[in-house]
């Protein structure tokens, strides 16, 4: 994962706990009503994907276990990780493409209920990803997937060269080359692996994609309100689809691409093709970036004007998260695929305790406040959601304080020790496994491997019925806290 070229380590702060008293009176433990989205408190558990769906995208047992743990701890609110909404394969992630699905969402929407006393909301975040494909040797790529164009021949010098001629003579080009016979794109794929983009639109399904979202998102909505969900979240945010219709980078010509206003189109034709399917009763929100963090992306320049948007358009929450995208991602190995969380926008989304001078804490917090404070000058209430590097009361209650938030999300901090909400409202914050930031649990990501925290996953590995990894070595989920 990239650093910051300062590496300048940091502990997480022992700030002060407060006593029950203190939390039971403080911002962040009160509750937030706002449409149809209503928390008992101001705590929030943003979207993080485990790798425990089948491999066909259903939930297991696994799955459940791991949502159910956190709602012990009774956050405000859960998002489901990032679900895909088509009915295709897409590996051990969370599908709600099609009805098959609902029977272990509906199951899932339980044992959170239960888990937390019918406390704790329970959102799913609704994703479309692109194709994206392994890096290919030089070989494969020449041989299999360059599609041998004019070009290519004028290049190599000669008109009348049949397909083979030209892969034959691109084989025996020293690599250097191979940029000026290339087009930057192919050179991409050759050293990323093949990826689509929205603005592909010479590839009729990527062209469609204004037409055929709003009612796939939809379709997936519906089915998330069959399965018991208190509310959607679109995902908007990151290296996917709707991200890069929202990014500056997207120059689509068909009026969804360009100004801004053209970018946002189908960002709200989405919204409101969501909002008719499940109506008011749902809470209906998107997460999308305060700032890219990537050359000539979207930044704060613009995310106050999103904000604004999508709150006129009336949407109940607006999580808001930064970075994360391909654009700056690292050069994968042959067979492996490139994965967004590995440049500098990566470690903006999740920063690690290796850090600048501003350090791996509230990074997005500054941000956040210049979105809030747009929505708010616009005349709207929309409760915004920050994440990204928060872990302490103190912290999180100054954030609130200063207006630069109204829910605190805590994604790493909440799977180091899911009973954090808990302990600290119990008045037992002492008792709090801080998360240390050392992105152990982003590398099991980025590997697929069952997700896990480091802090717990080799404790008490041998206490009954605790679910363990494949190899028997991690316990899948943290061990359990009584006051
Ligand atoms: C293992 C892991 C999986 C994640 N999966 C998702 C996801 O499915 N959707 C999403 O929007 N963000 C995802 N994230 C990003 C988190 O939601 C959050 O924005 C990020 O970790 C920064 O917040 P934190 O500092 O509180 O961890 C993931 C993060 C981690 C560590
Ligand atoms: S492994 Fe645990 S301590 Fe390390 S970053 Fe992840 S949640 Fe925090």
């Amino acid at each position: 994962m990239w650093k910051p070229p300062e590496k300048i380590r940091f502990e997480t702060r022992a700030d002060p706990w407060p006593s029950a008293v203190q939390a039971g009176a403080s911002q962040l433990f009160s509750p937030l009503s706002h449409g149809a989205l209503s928390l008992a408190h101001r705590t929030w558990v943003p979207a993080m994907v485990p790798w425990r769906a089948t491999d066909d995208g259903f939930v297991t047992d696994a799955n459940i276990d791991w949502y159910a743990r956190f709602a012990k701890g009774r956050p405000g609110a859960i998002v489901v990780e990032a679900t895909g909404i088509r009915d295709v394969p897409s590996g051990p992630l969370l599908r709600i493409g099609h009805d098959r699905f609902i029977p272990g969402l509906q199951r899932l929407v339980s044992a959170v209920r239960e888990a937390s006393g019918g406390q704790t909301r329970l959102l799913i975040q609704l994703i479309d990803f692109l194709a994206i494909r392994r890096r290919p040797s030089r070989e494969a790529f020449i041989e299999r997937y360059l599609r041998v164009t004019d070009r290519h021949r004028e290049a190599l010098g000669g008109g009348e060269l049949s397909d083979a001629d030209v892969r034959h003579a691109l084989l025996l080009l020293p690599h250097e080359r191979l940029p000026d016979i290339l087009t930057p794109r192919e050179c991409d794929d050759l050293q990323f692996g093949y990826r689509e983009r929205v603005t592909d639109t010479h590839l009729p399904a990527i062209a469609e994609l204004p037409r055929t979202l709003p009612a796939l998102f939809a379709a997936a909505a519906g089915r998330a309100k069959q399965a018991g969900f208190d509310g959607i979240e679109l995902h908007y945010a990151h290296a996917y689809t709707m991200a890069s219709f929202l990014s500056r980078k997207n120059t689509r010509n068909d009026g969804y691409g360009g100004p801004l206003e053209h970018r946002l189109r189908l960002p709200l034709e989405v919204y409101e093709a969501v909002r008719a399917e499940v109506g008011d009763a749902l809470a209906v929100g998107c997460r999308y970036l305060a700032d890219e963090c990537i050359d000539g992306g979207t930044s704060t320049d613009e995310s106050p004007a999103i904000g604004v948007a999508f709150a006129e358009a009336g949407m109940d929450f607006l999580s808001l998260s930064r970075g994360g995208k391909f654009d700056d991602a690292k050069q994968p190995k042959v067979g492996e695929a490139a994965y967004p969380y590995t440049g500098r926008s990566g470690y903006e989304c999740m920063p690690g305790h290796i850090s600048d001078q501003f350090g791996p804490f509230g990074r997005n917090v500054a941000a956040s406040g210049l979105v809030r404070n747009a929505v708010r000058a616009a005349g709207l209430d929309v409760p915004v959601v920050v994440a990204g590097g928060m872990h302490s009361f103190t912290q999180a209650e100054s954030v609130l304080r200063d207006g630069h938030a109204d829910v605190i999300g805590f994604a790493r901090q909440a799977l180091a020790d899911p009973d954090w909400f808990r302990k600290v409202l119990s008045g037992n914050g002492a008792g709090v496994r801080r998360c240390e930031y050392t992105n152990y649990c982003e590398g099991l990501d980025q590997k697929h491997k069952a997700v896990t925290c480091q802090l717990w996953d080799r404790v008490a590995l041998d206490e009954p019925g605790a679910p363990r990894s494949a190899d028997g070595k991690r316990r899948l989920v943290a061990p359990d806290w009584q006051p």
